[in-house]
């Protein structure tokens, strides 16, 4: 098949370099000339681990290229994926569609024959109604049927996702598109990736519904953890403890600093609006929201607490920076509103992360950056891990603990065993990881 990608981001380049992988050549369309022009030298402009080589031997084979340009690789594309960015509208929330909807009308002015024109980006339920509507509006005699097929893959494990989804859902309305959709995927299908055919409205929904149910999984573990520090248990030991439970699942149970990245937070609030405007609101969403946003600030006063109530003047090494690790992306990352309370507070935030440092220089001021976790932590008042980037799971605690100003880890990721830390002689905050005595209850007590 000939493909057209649409955006060259995250979700664009990966799915059109494992598309390419798959055997269909794939032209891919970004508007950023720098990131083209970046590809076309062979440079990979975000840091996704295995995509600089599927990209080069794809290249190389002949089958994926870049462009600026629409015309050509749309007139000969048999489908052709808009996978631009939707990020939450300022102001309001709702999903911001005005990329989506300008890649449908330049689209429109270049399809050649039938064509099938798929939206991959998260976009509201109706979008596709709306994407089909631009784009007759714009050239009343295309031949296109317009599909949703939502992107479920993770940065930081894009390809293998990619390539070894859970499951494909491709919403369609004109039955013509779902023979191209299986050929489309058929490497996939073959592989035993189940392909669910769905209404295009139904497929919208599905994604928002996944990704605002993952959020609030995190949000319970994290409510639960915050329970574990006041009554004296263990948040890990209750992860696996429910986790175990075929009904619950382990996944999304690791309790931390509130979820973030360029996802969960627009699309959970996305969906909230969408809800709201239909008159049947998701108050659990709401809710969870509402607990995620304050909860990254609880996290800096846990540091402050630690720190006996003031931060002001101390130096502060936080390691990890982007929202998760394996990945640059820094959009909407718990570390951007803990530094900022830490920094309100009166800390000197000295920072290391291993991919993320250009992308939060743009983002955060004020910070001094390091090389590494043991150049930021000397003289350090507290150690703080904020991504868990495996570098950071084997620390050399005796170093640290001569080079650091005072022994304190927050850890909160719970990439640590208290014990393992406190042998060194630091004092150690994770997350849910209470060791207060049980509360007794009053009448016990008083026998
Ligand atoms: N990042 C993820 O992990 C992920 C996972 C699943 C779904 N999604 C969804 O996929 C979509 C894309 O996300 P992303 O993270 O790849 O975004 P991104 O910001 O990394 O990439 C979007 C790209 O689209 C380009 N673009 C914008 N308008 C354009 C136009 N009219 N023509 C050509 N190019 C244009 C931008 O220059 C940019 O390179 C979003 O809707 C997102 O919610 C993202």
């Amino acid at each position: 098949m000939k493909i057209a990608m649409i955006g060259s981001g995250y979700v664009g380049l990966v799915s059109g370099a494992c598309f390419a992988d798959f055997g269909h050549t794939v032209v891919c369309i970004d508007k950023a000339e720098a990131k083209i022009a970046a590809l076309n030298r062979g440079e990979i402009p975000i840091f996704e681990p295995g995509l600089d080589a599927l990209v080069a031997e794809n290249v190389k084979a002949g089958r994926l290229s870049f462009t600026t340009e629409f015309a050509g690789p749309v007139a000969d594309a048999d489908v052709v994926f808009i996978a631009v960015g939707t990020p939450s509208r300022r102001g309001d929330g709702h999903a911001d569609l005005s990329y989506v909807y300008a890649a449908a009308r330049e689209i429109a002015q270049s399809v050649k024959g039938f064509t099938v024109v798929v939206t991959k980006s998260t976009v509201p339920v109706g979008t596709g109604d709306e994407v089909e509507r631009i784009m007759r509006e714009t050239r009343p005699e295309t031949d296109i049927a317009v599909v949703s097929n939502p992107e479920f893959l993770r940065e930081g494990a894009a390809i293998s996702d990619f390539k070894r989804p859970d499951r494909i859902v491709v919403g369609i309305e004109d039955e013509r598109a779902r023979e191209v959709m299986t050929e489309v995927y058929r490497p996939l299908y073959l592989n035993q990736s189940p392909l669910l055919f769905t209404s295009r409205r139904t497929s919208e929904l599905t994604k928002y519904a996944a990704n605002a149910f993952l959020a609030m999984k995190i949000t319970f573990i994290n409510e639960i953890a915050d329970l574990c520090e006041k009554v004296g248990a263990d948040v890990q030991e209750i992860s696996r403890g429910i986790g175990l439970d075929g009904r619950i699942g382990g996944k999304f149970l690791h309790a931390g600093p509130g979820y973030g990245g360029s996802c969960f937070p627009k699309d959970a609030l996305a969906l909230v609006k969408t809800a709201q405007d239909n008159d049947s609101p998701v108050r659990l969403i709401e809710t969870t929201i509402a607990i995620n946003d304050t909860r990254k600030r609880a996290m800096a006063r846990k540091v402050i607490s630690a720190l006996n109530g003031d931060v002001r003047g101390k130096k502060i090494a936080v390691l990890g920076l982007t929202f998760k690790p394996e990945t640059d992306d820094m959009r909407d990352a718990p570390s951007i509103s803990i530094i900022q309370a830490l920094q309100d507070g009166g800390a000197k935030v000295f920072a290391y992360d291993p991919e993320g440092m250009e992308a939060s220089r743009a983002m955060l001021d004020n910070i001094t950056y390091g090389t590494s976790p043991y150049d930021i932590a000397e003289g350090a008042d507290a150690l703080v891990i904020v991504t868990e980037w495996n570098q950071f799971r084997a620390l050399d605690f005796q170093r640290l603990r001569t080079i650091m100003g005072r022994p304190l880890v927050v850890d909160l990721r719970n990439v640590y065993k208290p014990d393992e830390v406190k042998r060194h002689g630091f004092a150690y905050v994770g997350i849910g990881r209470g060791t207060s005595p049980m509360v007794v209850p009053v009448a016990e007590a008083a026998e």
